[in-house]
């Protein structure tokens, strides 16, 4: 069966979805295809820091009224290394604070918004394939073989997609990590009002939350860490020494609802277009968690596509889309550092290398006690500002 569209949008992550949305509200037409359940989607947990552009950008979008009725705003993280806490205050350095939302509440967010549009968003598709030279997709929906025809394909399809794999010619950029993250989601109310990224000699761990019953923590494991090896005593007994400190800290535990083990990536892509499959999100680029930038660059690419996008069907000129992997690389490549950096001064190697943990004793002494260079963490932190 043919159908055809303007845009076809492979994968209803947030890239697919908030593109989907940023389009219709343009009078663009698109069909998003996404190989998984809807409820599945729905309840895959993962980021949880919305920049402050990202939360605009949502917000002028229409989807914003319950990120901003339950979502919790914080002007500032914690630092804690040797035993003291050290406060970043975003407002007073650059100006904004981030949202604390969890990312399958976008998402959800996001797909009544779709389909109170009307516009198709097909669940559960399988044997996906796509042409990047005549933008045609094919695909199985229902036990019913689809070609969808479109002027422009978008890859929103995560790391694992089929859409990066379409295209012959791309320089990769790539560095792994020798630590991944054990994630917990947990029912208890937080320890803290905002988030804490500690440094300690047993390794890195992440006290944040997603409402105020709902904590979310996470611990710098090895990279094969066997989850079986981690049961919920281990996890909160790890959690407390790690976040212990002067004074003491008391950690509120609770049942553990979803745990998981995440390994960690810098990769990029170049370019992050061919012919006309544009990617965007996950599928050009992984950055490792601890800046919590995954989201947003996704985001920010499909900010910069839709204007692309309706630059060509209003205005008939496709410099936009000629530029596109141009505009996002300087972004990519910016929050690539930011988050490579952030990485590099919070984990501990596992070989205990003293000149490293000296550089960054160093460095985190700098960053809480310079404005400048605090100033630096924030501005990053909070999001520069979206391109357009
Ligand atoms: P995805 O969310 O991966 O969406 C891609 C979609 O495409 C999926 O729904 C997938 O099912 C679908 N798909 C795949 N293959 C196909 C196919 N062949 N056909 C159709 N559909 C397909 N980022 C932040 O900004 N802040 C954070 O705090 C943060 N914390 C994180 C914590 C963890 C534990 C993890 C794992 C990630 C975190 N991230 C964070 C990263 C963030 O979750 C991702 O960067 C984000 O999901 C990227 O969105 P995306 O739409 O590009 O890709
Ligand atoms: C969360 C995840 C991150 O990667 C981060 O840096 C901060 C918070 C979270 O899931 O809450």
């Amino acid at each position: 069966m043919p159908i055809r569209t303007q845009v076809a949008i492979v994968g209803a992550g947030p890239a697919g979805l908030v593109l989907a949305q940023l389009l219709h509200l343009r009078g663009i037409d698109s069909v998003v295809i996404e190989n998984r359940s809807r409820s599945y989607v729905e309840q895959r947990i993962r980021a949880g820091v919305l920049e402050h552009g990202t939360t605009d950008l949502l917000t002028d979008a229409g989807v914003g009224e319950r990120m901003h009725r339950e979502g919790m705003v914080h002007n500032g993280v914690e630092l804690l290394f040797d035993g003291e806490g050290h406060r970043i205050a975003f407002d007073e350095l650059a100006g904004k604070g981030i949202m604390v939302y969890g990312q399958h509440e976008v998402v959800k967010d996001l797909i009544a918004a779709r389909l109170a549009t009307g516009r198709p968003l097909y669940f559960e598709v399988s044997d996906v394939v796509v042409d990047p030279a005549a933008a045609v997709v094919r695909f199985v929906h229902d036990g019913q073989p689809v070609e969808l025809r479109a002027d422009y394909i978008a890859g929103c399809d995560g790391f694992h997609g089929v859409c990066r794999p379409a295209i012959a010619d791309l320089t990769v950029f790539e560095r792994e990590y020798p630590f991944a993250w054990l994630g917990i989601l947990a029912q208890a109310a937080p320890s803290s009002h905002e988030l804490i990224y500690a440094y300690s000699p047993r390794g890195f761990a992440l006290h944040s939350m997603r409402s105020p019953t709902v904590t979310r923590n996470y611990l710098q494991v090895a990279p094969d860490e066997d989850l079986d090896e981690w049961p919920d005593e281990r996890i909160w007994s790890e959690l407390r020494a790690r976040l212990d400190r002067h004074g003491g800290f008391t950690l509120t535990d609770g049942p553990i609802l979803e745990k998981g083990v995440t390994t960690m990536r810098s990769f990029v892509v170049e370019p992050m277009q061919h012919g006309r499959l544009f990617l965007a999100g996950d599928a050009a680029h992984i950055v490792p968690p601890t800046g919590a930038k995954g989201l947003n660059l996704a985001v920010a690419d499909v900010k910069v596509l839709a204007d692309a996008l309706e630059l060509f069907y209003v205005k008939g000129s496709d410099s936009g889309l000629a530029a596109y992997s141009t505009t996002c690389l300087r972004r990519v490549w910016r929050v690539q550092h930011f988050s490579w950096w952030m990485t590099s001064m919070l984990h501990r190697s596992r070989d205990g290398d003293p000149f490293e943990q000296q550089l960054q004793l160093s460095q985190l002494r700098y960053v809480v006690s310079s404005r400048a260079a605090a100033t630096s963490l924030a501005e990053n932190y909070v999001g520069l500002p979206l391109p357009g």
